[in-house]
């Protein structure tokens, strides 16, 4: 079971996970991101670098911006913004009129504040960090006009309550952009379970795309777009691991996992009706 911390009654990932220095996962996850990356504009096959696993983390970023996509009155809200390195990205280069970022750990939005320092302090409001969990978000109805989260979703164990709650703080017509992975069946539940050991400790949940796909609609939003975008996930990750020394590393299942069917990476985007 995750010894979660919780937030409005809502028990949460692991902070042995997510509230340190993640040393152990370093170089799995460079530049303050926590995320598998969308490997687009990296080498197809050979060598990779360091940069090409940072840019890899920040186009997951570009990808949810770009689908929303970002106008300049735009008033947006990140969802499991870890420590900041995405929201640095999304507020510098899509230049939102105003940038809430939350996470449910506050150990998380202490480090995304202390990294993002000289932002914060250029923006002047205009961008902040706040504690809120997925289904339990801390602003009004309608405050939002667009609302994104990279890889965070996966933790969440009920989809449906997220999807009521992003409805109720965006705007009618207001937009949605997730990015992470969810289950192609129920059957690929336990599967998942044997092979990665987050999922057989319930931090990441074996929710489908189907489920996903049923709590937006039931939350109503319309437009839903459910792409999948694994080519450029698993194989480029996993060499990553592979060429880092995550030989004998449970990670490795990923790629497994994927490839076996059990599992993939989606971009989702939807409006509110
Ligand atoms: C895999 S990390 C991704 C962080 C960041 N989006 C990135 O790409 O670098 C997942 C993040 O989601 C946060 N998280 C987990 N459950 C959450 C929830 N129910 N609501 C909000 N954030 C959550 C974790 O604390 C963690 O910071």
């Amino acid at each position: 079971m995750p010894t979660g911390e919780t937030s409005g009654g809502h028990v949460v990932a692991d902070p042995t996970q997510y509230s340190g220095g993640n040393v152990e996962w370093s170089p799995a996850f460079l530049g303050n991101f926590l995320n598998l990356g969308y490997w687009v504009d990296a080498p197809r096959t050979g060598p990779l670098t360091a940069a090409d696993r940072i840019k890899a983390s920040e186009n997951l970023y570009r990808l949810v911006a770009r689908a929303l996509p970002v106008h300049p009155d735009d008033r947006l809200l990140e969802v499991g913004c870890g420590r900041g390195a995405g929201t640095h990205v999304v507020y510098t280069e899509f230049g939102p009129a105003e940038l809430v970022a939350t996470d449910v750990l506050r150990a998380q939005v202490s480090l995304a504040e202390e990294h993002n320092k000289d932002l914060l302090e250029k923006a002047g409001g205009q961008l902040g960090f706040a504690v809120g969990s997925a289904t339990d978000m801390p602003f009004p109805d309608g405050r939002f006009d667009g609302l994104y989260s990279v890889e965070a979703i996966e933790h969440v164990a009920d989809v449906g309550a997220f999807a009521a709650e992003s409805a109720r703080v965006l705007r009618a017509g207001g937009r949605l952009s997730v990015t992470t992975f969810f289950a192609r069946s129920v059957e690929a539940g336990p599967k998942l379970a044997e092979l990665i050991p987050t999922f057989a400790a319930g931090h990441d949940k074996a929710t489908t795309t189907d489920e996903v796909r049923a709590a937006l609609e039931g939350a109503g939003f319309a437009d839903i777009v459910m792409q999948s975008i694994g080519e450029h996930v698993w194989q480029r990750f996993d060499d990553w691991l592979g060429l880092n020394g995550y030989d004998d590393h449970w990670a490795r299942n990923c790629l497994k996992a994927y490839t076996a069917g059990l599992y993939d990476y989606y971009a989702i985007s939807a409006t509110r009706a």
